[in-house]
């Protein structure tokens, strides 16, 4: 067996893959987020650890040969949260997280004073949720703790940190931190330097799929694993998505429609970079990048829809029957901007607006136009990348809540003019640690042949064209609210 780790925001999840790449159990266990003023959000790296120990108790209950089988570890980490430790690894502060936006001063600060530099070293510009700000607001706020900072990484490192008692960490989660020369695969010493920050604080860097030690005794005999267990570095949550997805080419994008948005695409070493417009990070896979914009509000427009205008309703009566409704819900759009928008606006204070209501609009109506809108901002990204990079998606997996309704599914081939596929069993992020533990215990030669066999598609949605066309007109009118209302906000 191999064992994904996905550490994430609200929960660390385990995924039990057999050599098939089939899931032979989950397990999972919660921890708080800590939002101490307004705009923090922090948390408690210890609670990781204490996690990951009951995830594992609870696969050695379920599962009667899981510690005999088991042969390899790997993980999937929430992106740019910082965690600081001291010359005897002790942790000095709560980790602070890649949703935690205090950081607005510091991103102004690093943009003013290195901004091109920063833009043309990590082909990414500073956002709050990034790692070098939160760098320098310890710094700036905090100079008791800077001065016994010793060590610094990002969550899933130091979870193998826990596990092994060696600190590393991969490329793709280097790259979210604006420290790496992604590139060169090297952390930046002119931003360090720049920002004060001794490199030997940064832990040495490696291959997703790059082994970074076994179980410590301690672990080994707790759980009595029978096999010597090895523990790969992992990767970026998003990376691994994707791998998890087979996000391996050019011609394959993804749309993730949970509670945010996001649009994935693969990018070959050679790519140009976008100007900062979408982020551009490391793939888990060697001498590969990935891009991806982000719709900050997603599934959070058609919650806080429902809970407001429909909380007698479920989502499923909410949304019957919209495909008898019209592409562009008769002269109806919604921009999704309810908490501002990242990608491709950067602007934490645009807000959304419905345009073009009419009497004869009922609520389901409104319904389709936020599928719509949400859909729409996830075209910007998609537009940004075909356009920018001179291609044309020819498949786009859908996975998230966005999968799982057909006339949402319909939408997305209308509005993306792309064929929609989904998985078999969809897994998230998991699914790609399992794979780079696959891959790093040499079950595969690299990551094509491990998802050839552990990625399963299921269904086909194809564009209707009068339906294309149709949306085209409106993702137009769509652009043009974002300059049209900026100002009101
Ligand atoms: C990506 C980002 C989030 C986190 C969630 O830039 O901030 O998707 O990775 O864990």
């Amino acid at each position: 067996y191999v064992l994904g780790i996905d550490l994430g925001t609200s929960s660390l999840k385990g995924l039990l893959v057999n050599k098939k790449g089939e899931v032979v159990a989950t397990a999972s266990s919660d921890y708080p987020l800590i939002h101490e003023k307004p705009g923090y959000s922090e948390q408690q790296p210890q609670d990781w650890m204490t996690a990951c120990e009951q995830v594992l108790g609870q696969l050695k209950e379920e599962v009667a040969d899981f510690t005999q089988e088991l042969e390899g570890i790997s993980f999937s980490g929430q992106m740019h949260s910082l965690v600081v430790l001291n010359d005897t690894h002790e942790v000095l502060r709560p980790a602070i997280l890649w949703n935690d936006v205090r950081t607005t001063k510091q991103c102004e600060r690093i943009m003013s004073e290195f901004g091109e530099e920063v833009l043309a070293i990590t082909k990414n510009i500073a956002l709050e949720g990034f790692t070098l700000p939160k760098v320098l607001w310890i710094q700036e706020e905090e100079p008791g703790i800077w001065a016994k900072v010793r060590h610094m990484m990002l969550p899933k490192d130091y979870l193998g940190y826990c596990l092994t008692g060696n600190i590393h960490m991969d490329y793709s989660d280097a790259a979210g931190t604006l420290m790496l020369d992604i590139e060169a695969q090297k952390w930046s010493t002119s931003i360090l330097s720049k920002f004060n920050i001794p490199t030997d604080y940064l832990p040495q860097l490696i291959d997703a799929a790059g082994q970074i030690g076994t179980l410590l005794p301690t672990i080994q005999e707790k759980f009595g694993f029978e096999k010597e267990v090895k523990v790969f570095a992992g990767g970026a949550d998003n990376a691994c998505a994707a791998l998890g997805a087979g996000i391996l080419d050019q011609e394959t994008g993804m749309a993730s429609i949970g509670t945010s948005g996001v649009f994935l695409s693969y990018e070959g070493p050679n790519n140009k970079g976008y100007q900062g417009k979408l982020h551009l990070f490391n793939h888990v896979i060697p001498n590969a990048h990935y891009s991806m914009g982000v719709t900050l509000a997603a599934g959070h427009s058609l919650n806080w829809f429902k809970d407001t205008f429909a909380s007698n309703e479920s989502f499923e009566s909410l949304l019957s029957d919209i495909d008898k409704i019209a592409p562009g819900s008769d002269g109806l759009l919604f921009t999704p901007y309810i908490v501002g928008e990242r990608t491709p606006h950067a602007d934490s204070q645009i807000r959304g607006s419905f345009i073009g209501l009419d009497t004869t609009h009922s609520l389901k109506h409104l319904a389709k136009a936020i599928l719509e809108g949400i859909t729409f901002s996830l075209k910007d990204s998609q537009q940004l990348m075909e356009v920018e990079s001179n291609r044309k998606f020819e498949r786009i997996v859908s996975v998230g809540g966005g999968a799982k309704n057909k006339d949402w599914l319909q939408m997305q081939a209308d509005i993306f003019n792309a064929e929609i596929i989904g998985l078999e069993t969809e897994q998230g992020p998991g699914m790609g640690a399992a794979m780079l533990a696959a891959i790093g215990l040499g079950w595969f030669d690299d990551a094509l042949a491990c998802a050839e066999q552990f990625v399963k598609y299921k269904g086909s949605t194809k564009p209707i064209v009068e339906n294309v066309e149709k949306y085209q007109q409106y993702y137009e009118l769509y652009q043009q609210v974002y300059p049209a209302t900026k100002t009101l906000s």
